[in-house]
């Protein structure tokens, strides 16, 4: 008898990185339209800078109605309140000032940046009564990390204290100049990511194509958290040619 192989996302090789944003602008325009004031968790690495520079020009001019979801984010460096410089919310709303307002008013929700115990609860307790997230956008690292699950982390963790990789603090350096890069994050663990009602992870550039290979196409392993996914039942991976040059040509994605 055949075994049930894991569901593998969907899988799209776009031409060009920046033809994702209109895939993401709508991913969010369904979601909104579909449920009543849905909870969209996003990605705050680079990968998404583009999505959210046409994301505030949609909330300002009215196209999305910032009112109409409940923003939150994945993960934030130890001690990085929303206005401290490098921070992941900090960085978000550089790029997206139209989540600010939203920050402003209580409708985006920060992950706590100390990470105490209670209030990493307090904050699933905040997730679940916002009705869950029914959109998480996602990025991976170069060591195939999911927000700050580096490579070992449990697949069935919610928000908790992590240390960050070297290649993870590598990356971020240049952010930190001429100060360290942090060395600790809080992070959503890969069991609130797999919770997600639907998943959409971007990756751009050959620095992550090794990653994307192993999350797509390696045994689905703690060695790459981003294999996870491979358990989700309504995950998209969107790739440029780049980001998909590892891949074996036999794979099943589309473009
Ligand atoms: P990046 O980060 O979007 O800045 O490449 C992705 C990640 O590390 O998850």
């Amino acid at each position: 008898m055949a075994m049930q192989a894991h569901p593998v996302p969907e899988v799209r090789v776009l031409d060009a990185a920046e033809n994702a944003v209109p895939l993401l602008l709508g991913e969010l325009r369904e979601v909104v339209a579909r449920n009543a004031r849905p909870l969209v968790s996003f990605a705050t690495g680079g990968t998404f800078a583009a999505f959210f520079r046409s994301l505030d020009a949609e909330l300002r001019s009215g196209q999305i109605d910032g009112s109409g979801f409940v923003g939150t984010h994945l993960d934030e460096y130890i001690a990085f309140e929303p206005n401290r410089r490098g921070g992941m919310v900090h960085e978000l709303t550089l790029r997206c000032p139209a989540l600010r307002d939203m920050l402003a008013r209580g409708s985006f929700l920060p992950v706590p940046c100390h990470g105490a115990e209670g209030s990493l609860r307090a904050h699933e307790e905040r997730l679940a009564r916002a009705g869950g997230i029914k959109l998480q956008f996602l990025g991976i690292g170069r060591n195939g990390h999911v927000a700050f699950n580096e490579p070992g982390a449990s697949f069935e963790a919610g928000f908790h204290v992590t240390e960050l990789a070297e290649t993870t603090r590598a990356d971020a350096a240049p952010t930190f100049v001429p100060d360290e890069p942090p060395r600790r994050a809080v992070t959503s663990g890969i069991g609130t990511i797999l919770d997600a009602d639907r998943v959409v992870l971007c990756a751009f550039g050959r620095g992550k194509a090794e990653a994307v290979k192993a999350m797509l196409q390696a045994d689905v392993s703690h060695s790459c958290p981003a294999s996870a996914l491979r358990s989700h039942p309504n995950a998209l991976v969107l790739l440029d040619p780049e980001a998909a040059s590892s891949l074996d040509a036999a794979a099943d994605v589309a473009s």
